[in-house]
């Protein structure tokens, strides 16, 4: 283990003591929040269950198990989401950056569901082009496979934590584009097909309740590129501000869906898994995420990736009249985010700033 230099000077850090003391807070509000409202109130129901049905094919005869993409399935959460929906018997088409990773995934679910139906497509969410040719391939594979060209569940769940500032080929952080600017191509380029369910189809985010956190900072777009590289990348401050963006975005999808009366059919679900022991600490040096986990775990607030992916899976299989809440906590629970995420102005603004991300592609 030891005490390096990185972990000394992360220490040192303003960013540092954010994550450190922030976000435990936050993570507590949330929970005192639910468990109060379930003082006051009679039991919300247990997970409800949105039967997964089977999806007639193009050839009208047969029929196939309902799509469900996710993206970040090779680790943490998104690898037992997709354990668990294969579980509820989805066609799960795993969406990850490295070929070797994808293939381990789908033998290592292979080995508890025999039957699974999967699908790798590699993908690279730092990339918009990346982006683009999966959808295109992804198209592609339904056409061969002589599938309805359509998307049941769509579950955004890739994100990383960086330490550090890197530019991406595309000139955004790359936080920033792999949390939100990906999330938000890949769902305006798969909305067609998701449009095109013959069920009720869904669109789930991974966001997180560090949220919560996230000042009001004016939201430019193009203030993520080209940003001056500094040394102090505030690397906590643009977490929590990526995961506001999607929690804003998703609102305002769910807002313009239900104006085209299409929220009964297409329903938006941001949920918070809660904390999580997955790979998301990866860049912060071992000795101080092992030490964060330790503490999580002695104060019970630490979950298991599958104990995580629960709230995920709840998300998925809710009723659709549950568009537009926020899942947090497990156990089909739900409750407010912050009164930030809900500002309708801020979100429609986003919504118009992102369509250069979408001139981009
Ligand atoms: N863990 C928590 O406590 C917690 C709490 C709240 C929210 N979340 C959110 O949950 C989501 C899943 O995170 P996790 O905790 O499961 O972390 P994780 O174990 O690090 O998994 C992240 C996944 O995203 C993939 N990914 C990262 N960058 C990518 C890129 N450029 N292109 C394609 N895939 C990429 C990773 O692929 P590789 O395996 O190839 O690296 C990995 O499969 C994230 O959105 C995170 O913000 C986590
Ligand atoms: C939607 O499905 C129909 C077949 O049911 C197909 O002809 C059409 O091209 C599909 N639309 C899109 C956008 O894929
Ligand atoms: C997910 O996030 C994307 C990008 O921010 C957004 O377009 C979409 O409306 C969101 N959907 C949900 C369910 O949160
Ligand atoms: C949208 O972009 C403009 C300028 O590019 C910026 O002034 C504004 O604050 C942004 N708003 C949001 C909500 O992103
Ligand atoms: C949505 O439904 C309402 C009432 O059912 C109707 O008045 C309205 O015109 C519809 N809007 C669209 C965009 O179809
Ligand atoms: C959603 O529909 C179910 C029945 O399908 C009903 O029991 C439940 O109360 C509804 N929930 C909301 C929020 O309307």
């Amino acid at each position: 283990m030891g005490i390096d230099r990185a972990a000394i000077e992360m220490v040192l850090s303003f960013q540092f003591w954010r994550m450190a003391i922030l976000w435990p807070l936050a993570l507590l509000y949330c929970y005192a929040r639910l468990n109060l409202a379930a003082l006051f109130r009679r039991r919300t129901s247990p997970r409800e269950h949105f039967r997964c049905r089977l999806v007639p094919d193009s050839a009208g005869g047969n029929f196939r198990r309902p799509i469900c993409i996710i993206t970040g399935a090779t680790s943490g959460l998104g690898l037992a989401t997709a354990r668990a929906l294969v579980g509820e018997g989805y066609h799960v088409v795993l969406a990850g950056r490295c070929a070797e990773s994808l293939y381990r995934t789908i033998q290592e679910i292979k080995q508890e569901y025999e039957e699974a139906h999967l699908t790798t497509f590699q993908v690279d969410l730092s990339s918009l082009q990346s982006v683009v040719k999966f959808e295109a391939s992804f198209k592609q594979w339904l056409l061969d496979s002589d599938l309805h060209p359509s998307v049941q569940l769509l579950i955004n769940n890739a994100g990383i934590l960086a330490t550090s500032s890197r530019i991406t080929a595309d000139g955004y952080d790359q936080m920033i584009q792999t949390n939100f600017i990906s999330a938000v191509v890949l769902t305006s380029l798969l909305l067609p097909l998701i449009k095109n369910s013959s069920l009720p189809s869904r669109i789930v985010n991974v966001t997180s309740f560090t949220h919560l956190c996230a000042s009001n900072m004016k939201i430019d777009c193009k203030k993520f590129s080209r940003n001056t590289i500094s040394e102090k990348y505030p690397f906590a401050s643009i977490y929590e501000y990526s995961k506001l963006c999607l929690l804003l975005f998703s609102y305002e999808l769910h807002r313009r869906l239900r104006a085209e009366n299409l929220s009964s059919k297409i329903s938006i679900i941001p949920v918070d898994p809660g904390v999580v022991h997955t790979n998301i600490l990866r860049e912060v040096p071992s000795c101080l995420s092992q030490l964060a986990f330790r503490v999580l775990s002695f104060l019970h607030l630490l979950q298991s990736p599958e104990a995580g992916a629960s709230s995920i899976i709840d998300a998925a299989l809710a009723p659709s009249n549950v568009s537009g809440e926020y899942f947090f906590g497990g156990r089909g629970r739900r409750m407010g985010s912050s009164s930030l995420s809900y500002d309708a102005k801020a979100a429609s603004q986003l919504w118009l700033n992102t369509s250069i991300f979408e001139e981009q592609v």
